[in-house]
């Protein structure tokens, strides 16, 4: 069996803003297979959340291909197995509260991550969606509080136990720890760590913090106008890219020192068994 998970082909995407056409995503190809948890990085308005929303289905392709799993998730006509497809395919952003709808409980919310997907029996739904709190790190009580009684941190946590609802073969995550606490970004970034640790699900992480990138993952895309300039091992790019426009991004942005460096690595390597 191919242990290729994802696999996106020619992808093509434009918008048009005040009259202007503007190529987000041109011609863009990579493969992510399972377990792998690969990093997305590139400027701003480089086009990154364009490939996750692409893939999520949030936005349509103009051309191109995205294979999940054997299925061309662009197949209009093949609609059942679309969106079979998909449920094994979950998303996360920035802003976690726009995972829940503020008149549900979170654990009403966590459980409608399977409800139309799954037949599962409510009473073991439940079950389920109490599992997932503990996989998080939150008490069972927090089912029955709203989006808007959660901290930003704990609010992420709560789209993470939706986002396992599933039993995800990929997990989309675009910027999910930019808008928190530098501490309660590195519990975030703890609890995906034991997630990569403990599941053979695979990732594609989107976030302009190369050090966290680092952390979490083997493998680097980097972006820039809509095109995929590099695709390589993290370290290699980290250390030895040739590409001027990655070396730029990677100072710019990396303020990480070498002794933390070496921590995150030794770290990596742990969680990598
Ligand atoms: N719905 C939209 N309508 C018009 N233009 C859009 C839309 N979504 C994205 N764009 C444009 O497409 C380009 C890529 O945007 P995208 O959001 O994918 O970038 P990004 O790499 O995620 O940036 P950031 O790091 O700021 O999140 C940008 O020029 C953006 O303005
Ligand atoms: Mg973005």
């Amino acid at each position: 069996m191919s242990n290729v998970i994802l696999k996106v082909e020619h992808l093509c995407k434009s918008f048009s803003k005040d009259g202007e056409r503007i190529e987000a995503v041109r011609d863009v190809s990579f493969e992510l297979r399972r377990g792998e948890c690969v990093g997305l990085i590139g400027e701003s308005g480089s086009g990154k959340s364009t490939v996750a929303n692409l893939i999520a289905g949030l936005e349509t392709a103009d051309s191109g291909r995205i294979v999940m799993n054997g299925t061309d998730l662009l197949d209009r006509k093949d609609r059942a197995g679309v969106r079979a497809c998909r449920s094994k395919l979950q998303m996360i952003f920035q802003n976690p509260r726009l995972s829940f709808n503020p008149a549900m409980t979170i654990g009403q919310g966590i459980e409608e991550a399977v409800r139309y997907y799954q037949r599962i029996p409510a009473k073991q739904r439940h079950g389920m969606m109490l599992e997932r709190l503990r996989q998080v790190g939150l008490p069972e009580t927090y089912a029955d509080k709203k989006a808007a009684q959660l901290s930003g941190g704990e609010c992420q946590r709560a789209a993470i136990a939706r986002a396992l609802m599933a039993n995800p073969d990929l997990l989309l995550c675009d910027e999910i720890t930019s808008a928190l606490d530098v501490s309660v970004q590195a519990q975030v970034m703890a609890l995906l760590m034991d997630i990569r640790r403990t599941s053979d699900m695979s990732m594609l992480f989107i976030s302009h913090d190369i050090a966290l990138v680092s952390m979490l993952c083997d493998r680097l895309l980097v972006m820039y106008k809509g095109v995929i300039v590099e695709d390589g091992a993290t370290a290699d790019i980290i250390h030895n890219s040739q590409n001027d426009y990655t070396r730029n991004l990677i100072a710019s942005v990396f303020t990480a020192d070498e002794a933390t460096m070496d921590r995150w690595q030794k770290e990596r390597d742990n969680a990598n068994g």
